[in-house]
């Protein structure tokens, strides 16, 4: 039993994924237990080949075979994935980074909100929509392009804002940048991440979207505007799900779990990250995310000091869609967080049609929460989304093999879009509609 256990704090889940790593990052056979079982199966296995064994009246060599078996080691699906290629689906990936990212910062990753309903329901949503079949329609020429303020992809796939991404891989960001430069995906970089934006952008081969977080100093979001403006950003992602805080109990549980020395790399004994690299220099010092006073009229200044792209991210209903379009933002990110702002239950992909309705192709809608699966893109794209983006999927590729896995994440995502695209009978993402999905 682990020591979190032994405590009563953490659930089954933790419980038995903390386990896991526990068993493989600290335990070792018993001296010489190992050794005896590989003998047992060596002498079995010569038994099994001998002539003498054949030629000994009233051998069962079944007997041998299924004595064979026993001794065999047990299978984990742990095993099955030892590179990047090897992975059939995100979760295999996901399998793999609970294992090699550290305790804490896999808390970090996987954490949701209170009892994570929301983020349950992210998926639940997704798969309690079903797809309508079209059949006898010409595949042969799939096209996923979408163009996005005049910039054309060749998929709607896009890697939304994570910060931090050095905890799960040393390469972090630069590694997701490269990623998405090889397959060609559109990043956003979090304003909290491990490495600064001209660095990523280097290693994108092109500027990506910079995702802020308001800081409570007007002069500290000029500062970033300007860093970002400079280093050639042409969107400013404005996230505003996370102003009233968040109560991320699975994160509180892993941390407690994790008996590392934190404080090489975090402050105050590992309960404050280091200052952030977009964050050095700035007027007033590191600034705290966004606040409780925040309103539309920061929208207003932010249009005053730019002429980037504004996309406001973590809207879920139709009111704040309208107001969005009434203070002139150029695109709107449907987005609860991932699960991990506020505890509504509500699923993205059920809050994503009448944000559509509002919006009725005025700007584009990027939406993410709990997309995993090439079916997932595509119901989003039905219920009206211009691109669908991924958070943690993403994260668990880097976390498990560095840039091959979020490479691979992301080649699987397309390969299942397309697939999905060709089974169903819609060659363009033009054909995925309404009329494309249903629910039971
Ligand atoms: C570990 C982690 C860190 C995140 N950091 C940020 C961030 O710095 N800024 C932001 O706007 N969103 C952040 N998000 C939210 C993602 O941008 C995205 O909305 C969410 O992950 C999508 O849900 P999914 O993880 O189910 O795909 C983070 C998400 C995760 C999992």
């Amino acid at each position: 039993m682990t020591r979190a256990a032994a405590a009563g704090t953490v659930n089954p889940d933790t419980q038995s994924r903390s386990a896991n790593r526990e068993r493989r990052m600290y335990d070792t056979p018993e001296p010489g237990s190992e050794s005896k079982a590989v003998h047992r199966r060596d002498l079995l296995r010569w038994l099994a080949a001998s002539p003498l064994l054949t030629a000994f009246a009233g051998c069962d060599l079944g007997l041998v075979e299924r004595a064979m078996a026993q001794e065999a080691p047990a299978r984990s699906l742990d095993d099955l994935v030892q590179s990047a290629e090897q992975a059939l689906d995100v979760f295999d990936l996901e399998r793999v980074a609970a294992q090699t990212v550290p305790t804490a910062h896999w808390g970090y990753i996987k954490t949701g909100v209170d009892g994570e309903g929301t983020q349950a329901n992210n998926r639940a949503s997704l798969e309690r929509i079903y797809i309508r079949a079209r059949r006898l329609v010409d595949v042969s020429n799939l096209d996923m392009r979408v163009s996005i303020f005049g910039r054309e992809w060749p998929t709607p796939l896009m890697i939304a804002p994570a910060g931090s991404q050095g905890a799960f891989h040393r390469d972090g960001e630069l590694a997701t940048a490269r990623a998405a430069a090889a397959r060609n995906h559109l990043q956003t970089l979090s304003s909290v991440s491990s490495t600064g934006v001209e660095a990523v952008n280097e290693a994108r081969g092109e500027p990506v979207w910079y995702q802020l977080y308001a800081p409570r100093h007007w002069n500290a979001t000029v500062a970033l505007v300007n860093r970002v403006r400079e280093a050639g950003c042409p969107v400013i992602v404005l996230t505003v799900d996370l102003l009233g805080g968040s109560n991320r109990l699975t994160l509180e549980r892993y941390r407690r779990i994790d008996d590392r020395n934190c404080e090489s790399c975090h402050r105050s004994g590992g309960r404050a990250d280091p200052v952030k690299p977009m964050y050095e220099g700035l007027p007033q010092g590191p600034p705290d995310s966004g606040g409780p006073t925040m309103t539309w009229d920061y929208v207003h200044r932010l249009r005053d000091i730019t002429d980037q792209r504004i996309v406001v991210k973590g809207l879920v209903t139709r009111e704040d869609a309208e107001l969005a379009l009434e203070h002139g933002v150029d695109g709107i990110w449907v987005s609860n967080h991932g699960g991990r702002a506020e505890g509504s239950g509500r699923a993205t992909i059920d809050a994503l049609p009448e944000i559509a309705e509002t919006v009725a192709g005025e700007v584009p809608i990027i939406v993410d929460g709990g997309f995993r699966r090439g079916t997932d893109i595509f119901k989003g794209l039905a219920r009206g989304a211009t691109a669908v983006a991924i958070g943690r999927p993403y994260l668990w590729g880097l976390g498990a093999f560095g840039q091959a896995g979020v490479e691979r994440v992301l080649e699987i995502l397309i390969e299942e879009l397309r697939i999905t695209m060709g089974a169903v009978g819609t060659p363009s993402l033009a054909d995925i509609g309404p009329h494309s999905i249903g629910v039971d």
